[in-house]
């Protein structure tokens, strides 16, 4: 407990009507003209219509950046950066999930520091701080509104970079529960899961620390009491806000703890083939914590209580994987897995490239090339 920690967070509002004072934030940063980034399907939605009204109720000149893919490429961070310049934005609004947020992000990198965003890859290489951002996320998952990551695609060479620094934690994050509503079914559940895997890598991560622990236990728990109640009740506002708010507290957990070995394996997936990334970790959750579980057995207990709640079967690597089991095939991603198949030579490829992920440093084992390739070979049926 004496140990000197730090614990990074943003402002943020949360709850019903957020998105609303998303122009009342960009006049306060005295923002001359905003460039709103967001994603076809998250303008299809409205949201995109609802923070336009937001800018215009108070005059507030914007540009739209709207080609946001999922993975979201380095090429699109670098038309983004030079659509900024061209138009001499000075304030970054970013409305989507996880994908948004991160290009947005990148591209306040760029703007501010030249160069090209692969010059960024790694913790704490960013010089000069980014334009002001406001973050407001319409999934549950990669709470990447409130935390210091940013990952992006290289696209000449298959692979996904983290940025990890204080510089991409957004100036205010307007966390509005109510964007779950447009959310397909599919897609809830994998974000879902991508909090789940957050929170959980953040508890058993080497770099943990008391606040980390508490804000990582929250958001399991909340995962665990409601994670398949509010898939089965998407009219249900306040399971929702119970997602919105899991997918917080494991921002704040994971931004400040790091990740693990799910997630650099996940990583290489989204990069190296474009699997989608919290179904790559709710099918690779169960293998991963259970090949972990002896490095820190009281930990991985603890998380089986905050899953399973008054139950007393805490114990063990089998009711841990119990436990998870019931929320990964509750969720229905694994009738997904038939589409993600890879052959031996991918699982090795794979397991190289995640070895050099930067999440795997704080995963609570170090884990060996042979062994990564046999954590893909029995997630992903061999073809
Ligand atoms: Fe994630």
């Amino acid at each position: 407990m004496n140990e000197m920690r730090k614990f990074l967070c943003p402002e943020f509002v949360f709850g019903s009507g957020a998105v609303s004072l998303a122009g009342r934030y960009a006049e306060h940063m005295g923002a001359s003209k905003v460039l709103l980034v967001t994603d076809p399907g998250v303008r299809d939605a409205g949201w995109t219509a609802a923070v336009q009204a937001s800018l215009e109720e108070r005059d507030i000149s914007y540009e739209l950046y709207d080609a946001i893919l999922p993975n979201p490429r380095d090429t699109q961070v670098m038309e983004g950066s030079a659509f900024y310049e061209e138009q001499n934005c000075d304030v970054i609004l970013a409305v989507g999930g996880g994908s948004v947020l991160d290009a947005a992000k990148g591209i306040g990198i760029v703007a501010a520091n030249g160069g090209h965003i692969l010059d960024y890859e790694g913790v704490d290489a960013i010089p000069e701080p980014i334009p002001p951002l406001i973050c407001i996320p319409t999934t549950c998952g990669s709470s990447a509104d409130v935390s210091q990551f940013a990952i992006i695609t290289d696209t000449k060479g298959h692979r996904k970079i983290a940025i990890i620094s204080k510089s991409v934690v957004p100036d205010i994050a307007l966390i509005d529960p109510d964007t779950l509503e447009t959310m397909s079914h599919e897609l809830m559940a994998a974000v879902c899961l991508d909090t789940l895997t957050h929170s959980i890598e953040a508890y058993v991560s080497q770099a943990h620390s008391f606040m980390t622990d508490r804000h990582a236990l929250g958001a399991i728990e909340l995962v665990g009491e409601h994670l398949i109640p509010a898939l089965s009740h998407r009219e249900d506002r306040t399971l929702q806000a119970y997602m919105m708010q899991a997918s917080l507290e494991a921002g704040l957990a994971f931004s400040n703890a790091s990740l693990g070995l799910v997630h650099a394996m996940a990583h290489v997936l989204g990069g190296l083939k474009d699997f989608p990334h919290g179904i790559c970790n709710g099918l690779l959750l169960q293998n991963v914590c259970s090949y972990n579980y002896d490095a820190c057995p009281e930990r991985y207990d603890r998380i089986t209580k905050a899953l399973r709640g008054s139950c007393d079967d805490i114990h063990g690597k089998e009711s841990l994987v119990e436990a998870l089991a019931i929320l990964v095939e509750g969720s229905g991603v694994r009738e997904e897995l038939g589409k993600f198949k890879l052959s031996s030579p991918e699982c090795r490829t794979l397991a190289q490239m995640s070895l050099k992920d930067a999440c795997i440093v704080t995963n609570p084992r170090e884990p060996e090339l042979k062994e990564i390739v046999s954590l893909y070979e029995e997630t992903f049926t061999v073809r």
